[in-house]
């Protein structure tokens, strides 16, 4: 990226009516603290503080409102998809959909079922064959795509603390039968360039990124803004990939549970295994929030409930 034609920077927000509905969202989703589980299938993430909530709003003209513990870093997993999906888009445009679907799974993030019948072919960009595919083309472009992504992490939420955590790697990379699964069989299929080992290690690297509910509000605020990143000014990718990520997002962001979730929230969304989900309102603002413990589906429990209420007001703040 380079130099900023016009920039927001990220501030506390000015309206106290915001904010003291942020807090008010914030103490009534403590009350499902204690429901659902941490996810151990990556034991580095096992240890994560189930009490842990964490609330952050960006508006597109850079007002930030937090709750909790929105300051405090967090493994954004699945929510790396995000930005791996918009850095392919930008990189390699719409032939990246030759090899990876757009539809909804309507099966677990890590099922194997689907990519064996439909030619090693994963259904879309958010589910982990997914985000191996993506991963692939990322690794063909970029000489270190990771440390690319992480750079772009800090770019877009202008915290330049953002790391990959390489405990979290390195539990991954122990554990990662079933995506070294979902790797071969595509391969096998010939929809990976790379070798699997790389491809695996890009993947994982991308999913250990830590940041919090405040860098990830900003940093995803292009999504609500047409494209356009609020912490330099410039188009991250253009309005019309903005608003197809928005659409995937609303379709397949929250695994299998995305219809339920849409229907209870509305609003284009992305969760991840650490505990964090990250919503947009399309023209207005960015929304994430978090706590590790997750429902069946891998969704954080509390993060959906304070995101329902967020959606339930939102009437109340639109321009
Ligand atoms: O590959 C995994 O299982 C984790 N690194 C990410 C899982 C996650 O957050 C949900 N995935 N769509």
């Amino acid at each position: 990226m380079t130099t900023p034609s016009h920039t927001a920077r990220p501030r506390p927000g000015s309206s106290p009516a915001l904010q003291a509905w942020v807090d008010e969202i914030a103490e009534r989703a403590r009350s499902r603290l204690g429901t659902g589980r941490v996810a151990d299938y990556i034991p580095a993430l096992a240890d994560q503080d189930p009490e842990r909530f964490g609330l952050a709003l960006c508006t597109n003209d850079g007002n930030l409102y937090t709750a909790g513990d929105a300051g405090m870093p967090f493994s954004i997993q699945s929510l790396s998809k995000v930005l791996l999906l918009s850095l392919a888009l930008r990189t390699h445009g719409d032939v990246l959909w030759r090899r990876v679907g757009l539809n909804p799974s309507g099966m677990p993030f890590n099922s194997l079922m689907q990519l064996e019948t439909e030619g090693g072919k994963p259904r879309n960009p958010f589910i982990n064959a997914g985000a191996i595919v993506v991963a692939d083309h990322l690794v063909s472009a970029f000489a270190t795509p990771s440390k690319h992504l992480q750079d772009i992490a800090r770019t877009l939420s202008g915290n330049p603390r953002v790391l990959i955590d390489h405990e979290v790697l390195g539990s991954e990379w122990r554990h990662r039968a079933r995506n070294a699964a979902a790797a071969y069989l595509m391969k096998a299929f010939g929809n990976l360039d790379n070798e699997v080992d790389e491809v695996l290690e890009t993947y994982f690297a991308c999913c250990a990124l830590r940041m919090s509910c405040r860098d990830l509000a900003v940093a995803l605020n292009y999504l609500a803004a047409d494209g356009r990143a609020l912490t330099t000014g410039e188009r991250f990718v253009p309005p019309a990939m903005a608003q197809r990520i928005n659409a995937l997002m609303f379709t397949s962001g929250m695994y299998d549970a995305a219809g339920d979730f849409a229907y209870r929230v509305g609003l284009p969304a992305k969760s991840g295994v650490g505990g964090g989900i990250v919503a947009i309102v399309p023209g207005q603002m960015s929304i994430c929030a978090w706590s590790p413990a997750l429902d069946a589906s891998g969704n954080s429990v509390a993060a959906q409930y304070a995101l329902e209420r967020v959606a339930e007001g939102l009437g109340r703040w639109s321009p």
